[in-house]
C-alpha cells in the first residue's frame, strides 16, 4: 500500500504531466479519475515497459468495456513486452471476452526505409518470458491466447468464423499494417472497433489511408456496412479509432 501511494505521488508530482493536462483538461480529468479508482490500471502504467501512453492504455480498456459486439475476440497485433496486452486482458476479464495477442518476439520485420524511417528490422525484439511475467503479474493471463509468429499468417486462422469486437494494431510498419487491416476487413460485420497506434508514422498513415479508401468504395458501391465507415479520432497524436 505504501509503495502504491509513493508511486501515485511520483506520478502526480511530474510537472510535464500537468503541462500536458492543461492542453487537454477533459482527457486529463478522465485519466486522473481512472488511475485513482483503478489501481490495477495504474500499476500497468508504472511497472510494464512499453510503447503506449496511459491515455492509450485506458482507451484500449474502455473500448473493450464499451463495445456492443457479441464477438468474444479482442485482437492485438504487436504486443512487445505485453503492456497493451495487460490493459486489454483486464477489460476482457470484466467482460468475459478473450484477447488474441499476436507477436513475433524477433522484432520488426524488414520494412521500406522511405515509408518507415523511424523503424529498423529487429527493433523491439523481446522475450516470451518477460511478456509472460508482465501479463501474469499485471494483467489477466487466463484471458489471453498468445499466438507467436507472423500475424499476417496466423491472424485469420485464429479468428476463424468468430469475428472480432475490438482490434488494437501496433505493428509499426506499412507492409504489416496494410495486410492486417485487409484481413480484418474480411472478418468485419460492422460496428467493430479498430484502434491504430502510431498513426502519424508515414507507413502506418499510408496503410490506414488506403484502408479508409477501400471502406469508402465498399460503402458507396453498397457492399460496405454503414457503421464501419464512420471515423472518429480520439487521441489525435498517436491513436486513431475507426468504427
Ligand atoms: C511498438 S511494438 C508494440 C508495443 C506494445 N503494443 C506495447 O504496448 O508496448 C511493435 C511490435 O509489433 C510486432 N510485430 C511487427 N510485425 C509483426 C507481425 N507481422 N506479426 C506479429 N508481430 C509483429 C513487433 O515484434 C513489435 O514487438
Amino acid at each position: 500500500m505504501r509503495n502504491l501511494i509513493l508511486k501515485y505521488l511520483v506520478y502526480f508530482m511530474n510537472p510535464v504531466r500537468w503541462l500536458r493536462a492543461l492542453r487537454r483538461p477533459a482527457d486529463a480529468l478522465r485519466i486522473i479519475s481512472k488511475v485513482l479508482t483503478c489501481p490495477r490500471l495504474f500499476m500497468i502504467a508504472q511497472n510494464v515497459e512499453g510503447l503506449i501512453s496511459v491515455a492509450c492504455g485506458l482507451a484500449l480498456y474502455d473500448s473493450v468495456l464499451k463495445t456492443d459486439s457479441v464477438s468474444l475476440n479482442i485482437i492485438e497485433v504487436g504486443a512487445f513486452k505485453g503492456k497493451s496486452t495487460c490493459y486489454l486482458s483486464l477489460a476482457a476479464e470484466e467482460t468475459g471476452k478473450q484477447v488474441k495477442s499476436f507477436e513475433l518476439f524477433t522484432g520488426l520485420p524488414e520494412a521500406d526505409s522511405s515509408l518507415d524511417p523511424s523503424f529498423q528490422a529487429g527493433q523491439f525484439a523481446g522475450s516470451v518470458s518477460e511478456y509472460e511475467h508482465n501479463v501474469k503479474t499485471f494483467g489477466c493471463r487466463s484471458k489471453v491466447d498468445l499466438i507467436i509468429g507472423d500475424a499476417r499468417n496466423t491472424l485469420l486462422p485464429a479468428i476463424g468464423d468468430k469475428g472480432f469486437a475490438v482490434a488494437f494494431l501496433d505493428a509499426d510498419v506499412y507492409v504489416v499494417m496494410k495486410e492486417i487491416v485487409r484481413q480484418l476487413l474480411t472478418k468485419a460485420e460492422g460496428g467493430e472497433i479498430i484502434i491504430v497506434h502510431d498513426i502519424n508514422s508515414p507507413g502506418v498513415k499510408k496503410a490506414i489511408g488506403e484502408f479508409r479508401q477501400v471502406l469508402f468504395e465498399q460503402f458507396i458501391s453498397g457492399f460496405g456496412v454503414n457503421e464501419f465507415a464512420v471515423f472518429d479520432v480520439i487521441y489525435k497524436d498517436t491513436v486513431e479509432k475507426i468504427i
